[in-house]
């Protein structure tokens, strides 16, 4: 049996993707997955206690991770989340890094979390095309992470850092239009089509990753919360965001969040807003507007 954690993108998300820094945490909600090799049995069987998931995709990436890992005989797993499924928080990272370390235990491999990480990733690419790596690495290491990724193709960079104050956020979701790849896609598209717009943007999300860095160590929470609204804005601009989304941010300020902003790939799914003291009133506050909300401390 082994876990993994949730994520959620505090900072970066797209950018990461063009080598500019991000900045994620681990969210409470804990993935567990059990496995075993069962004799005469050929493939893969997946089955789910928590309830939402796709099953089939999950075999797959089971599927791709024990290849990695040289198994050849058939496997059992089964999978347990306090995480809600497609809202954005990483479940399906969360299932490649718990499952990856459920595999290397049964046959004995005693994996480091870099190797976990990178195993993981290779189940992640199912479901993202070509993702950063932001999610695997968060779900592997948990905690607060600095990510860059090395578009060269060699090691990412992965700088744990430690936030001056907890970090009381709540996390909203609604229903969200296309995958995260068509959503990369799309961005890559505009990018295309506006390559001066995207490369003032682009300076821009890159010093605000560093004065996140910054603020987060110091425990700043009321420039924390002002720089999530200028990567929300940043987000926008870049054609991610939605009326809805859009709409529970401004309901989360006006309720006494300091700070909100989409999280993830956007076009729907999840925001956060940061709201120390203020979590019931934000959380209702999206609730109001009939989209569910959780309180979560993230970077734990
Ligand atoms: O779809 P999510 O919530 O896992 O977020 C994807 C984050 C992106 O930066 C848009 C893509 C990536 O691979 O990092």
């Amino acid at each position: 049996m082994a876990t993994a954690c949730g994520k959620t993108i505090l900072f970066g998300e797209h950018f990461v993707v063009y080598g500019l820094p991000a900045i994620a945490g681990s969210v409470s909600g804990k993935t567990t997955v059990k496995a075993r090799m069962t004799a005469g049995m050929q493939g893969v069987k997946v089955t789910a206690k928590s309830k939402g998931h796709n099953i089939e995709f999950l075999e797959k990436v089971a599927v791709v991770l024990a290849k990695k890992l040289g198994i050849v005989e058939g496997l059992e797993l089964e999978v347990d989340t306090e995480l809600p499924i497609g809202a954005g928080m990483g479940s399906s990272a969360a299932f490649s890094v718990a499952a990856t370390r459920a595999l290397a235990k049964i046959i004995g491999r005693n994996l480091g979390n870099d190797d976990v990480s990178r195993i993981a990733y290779e189940g992640e690419k199912l479901a993202h095309g070509t993702p950063s790596g932001i999610d695997n690495t968060v779900a592997t290491y948990g905690g607060l992470v600095w990510f860059v990724k090395n578009l060269e193709g060699g090691a990412n960079t992965v700088e744990r850092l430690t936030a001056g104050k907890p970090l009381d956020m709540v996390i909203g979701t609604c229903p969200r239009k296309g995958t995260t790849k068509e959503l990369v896609e799309g961005v890559r598209a505009r990018k295309e089509a506006n390559p001066e717009k995207f490369a003032r943007i682009f300076v821009e999300a890159k010093e605000l990753a560093e004065e996140a860095r910054v603020a987060l160590k110091a425990g700043d929470e009321g420039k924390i919360g002002a720089l999530m609204n200028r990567n929300h804005a940043l987000l926008q601009e870049i054609g991610v965001s939605t009326k809805k989304l859009d709409r529970m941010c401004a309901a989360a300020m006006k309720a006494g969040a300091l700070g909100t902003k989409l999280t993830g790939a956007g076009g729907g799914g999840s925001m956060i807003a940061l709201c120390p003291g203020k979590q019931e009133a934000v959380k209702k506050a999206i609730e109001k507007l009939c989209w569910p909300a959780i309180a979560v401390r993230v970077g734990e």
